[in-house]
């Protein structure tokens, strides 16, 4: 079937996200440097695998090992039957369980890796190390593109934005109140769920849906742009391209006698790293 074909299949407005628009964005931004067609690419923090489905099938890799610490990737299948009506899963796809901090170089040597939502929810202590796996497995010359949004210090840095729509409540409030407000919000619209699906299974009950979001939230490790930044460096990346957007909206007092405006209003950092040719 062609691929056009199989788009027009998809009935999710998120997996045509994940599956379409996501990985045009990554080959966009690769287009001066070699993109992702017939390239060796490695998804870090793959979820359910959508995206490197989209990579694999629509962008013609040579080969996408999407690494996932979770078992969610086993969802890839049963997805791609549903969404765009193929039986099995593209040959050049492997998705694969890992341990946090894994060394990926066992999986091969890679044109190009790419992380989309994935840094900010990388333990503190397994920051440099999940660095490192990556620049390690790229091939000299290699390109990492590295995205989070949102950032934690930003308006709706908490990923708890259904359930708290106030901006930066998880900055101002009691954190008690925080998981008070949290556990007693309203039930999770349809939409929502599925936008969650990555840690929580569509039939959870109320209550383990709220345990998760919690966990979820007090996992966040906190990072901010130039932090994010210094990790690239110090892993040895180069830095190819750094875009950054911000939020309009006015600071509350408290928070800016508290915080750095800058870190308050950066919503999104997007990175685009090489590794240096004699690596
Ligand atoms: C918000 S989800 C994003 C998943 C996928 N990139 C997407 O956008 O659909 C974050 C993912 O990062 C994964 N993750 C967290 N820490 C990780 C680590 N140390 N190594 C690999 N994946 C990790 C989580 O298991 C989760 O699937």
């Amino acid at each position: 079937m062609q691929i056009e074909q199989l788009i027009e299949n998809i009935r999710d407005p998120l997996y045509r996200t994940k599956f379409v628009n996501v990985p045009d964005i990554i080959a966009d931004w690769l287009s001066d440097s070699g993109g992702l067609h017939k390239k060796d690419v490695l998804e870090f923090g793959c979820g359910e695998g959508t995206m490197a489905l989209g990579v694999a099938l629509r962008k013609e890799a040579q080969r996408v090992v999407g690494v996932e610490i979770l078992d969610v990737h086993e969802q890839c299948r049963t997805l791609a039957q549903s969404q765009l009506g193929v039986r099995e899963l593209p040959r050049n796809l492997f998705l694969r369980k890992i341990a946090p901090g894994a060394d990926l170089t066992e999986f091969g040597a890679f044109d190009v890796a790419y992380s989309w939502s994935v840094f900010e929810h990388v333990a503190q202590d397994m920051l440099p190390q999940a660095m490192t796996s990556v620049f390690n497995a790229l091939k000299p010359g290699g390109h990492f593109f590295l995205q989070i949004d949102p950032l934690y210090y930003s308006p709706n840095g908490s990923h708890m934005m259904p359930w708290l729509v106030e901006p930066w409540a998880h900055l101002t409030m009691q954190a008690d109140t925080f998981r008070r407000r949290l556990f007693e919000a309203p039930e999770t619209p349809a939409k929502v769920r599925n936008e969650w699906a990555v840690y929580i299974p569509l039939n959870a009950a109320t209550a383990d849906e709220r345990k998760t979001l919690w966990e979820t939230y007090d996992t966040l490790n906190r990072m901010t742009a130039p932090q994010l930044r210094r990790l690239a460096e110090s892993a040895g990346f180069e830095v190819i391209r750094d875009y950054r957007t911000t939020a309009e909206r006015e600071i509350p007092l408290n928070l800016l006698e508290a915080y750095d405006r800058e870190a308050l209003l950066t919503e999104q950092i997007v990175l685009l790293l090489r590794k240096p040719a004699t690596a």
